[in-house]
């Protein structure tokens, strides 16, 4: 089980890597957009803390080859874990097996998949990830945790080497039970992390303990 952060926000990045509860990257169109992010200084930031945290950028490009070329262009990065993100499709499967294929072996994480027949389809393309979407699934009525517990089921029983990560956590339950439900990754947004270690039984305690040390004194 490991988090990853679903980031392009360089002081929400490193506030996670420095307490070493992420070992990966996530990033999406939308969420370069919001958060004004540069893959060069994302990069720049990840090799300050080891040069192996992987980092998914995804292409925008909706044809094949300028999709195999933007990727390339991300390859030219020389940040040996960068993941090229690909959306599940037909055409864009092409994609993902031209890229694993490629002498370069590059790592790609096929995303928006909002189901158990996608993500079968996208780790025979040789996926090394598999992002399937808790939130967006439940909008649609489905329940999430199903379809990853099935998944989970088909790559164990087939001992499929895609890792599955769940992104599109809304709350900060959605973590638990994806985890719960067998996500190797859960990709986290950034206010969820802080969050994710607060208990107001543990406030209590603790604020107990520092008034007893004062009396004891
Ligand atoms: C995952 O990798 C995606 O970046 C992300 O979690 C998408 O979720 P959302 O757009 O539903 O928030």
């Amino acid at each position: 089980m490991k988090l990853f952060i679903d980031s392009a926000n360089l002081a929400d990045i490193e506030a996670a890597l420095q307490r070493g509860v992420v070992r990966g990257v996530t990033t999406n169109p939308s969420i370069m957009a919001k958060d004004q992010g540069s893959i060069e200084d994302i990069i720049r930031l990840l090799r300050r803390y080891g040069d192996t945290i992987p980092l998914s950028v995804e292409v925008t490009e909706t044809e094949t080859e300028a999709m195999f070329k933007q990727a390339m262009r991300f390859v030219d990065y020389r940040y040996n874990p960068i993941v090229i993100k690909v959306p599940i499709g037909w055409n864009e499967l092409q994609v993902v097996y031209r890229l694993r294929t490629d002498i370069r072996r590059i790592q790609v994480n096929v995303t928006a998949c909002m189901s158990y027949n996608q993500a079968i389809m996208a780790a025979n393309a040789r996926a090394n990830y598999v992002s399937l979407f808790w939130g967006r699934i439940r909008d649609t009525g489905q329940d999430a945790a199903t379809v990853v517990r099935q998944v989970r089921e088909t790559f164990d029983r087939w001992k499929c080497p895609t890792e599955i990560i769940v992104g599109s956590i809304r709350q900060m339950i959605d973590v638990n039970e994806a985890i719960q439900a067998g996500a190797d990754i859960v990709t986290v947004p950034p206010k969820f992390l802080p969050l994710l270690c607060q208990h107001p039984k543990t406030d209590e305690a603790v604020s107990q303990f520092l008034r007893d040390a004062v009396l004891a004194h």
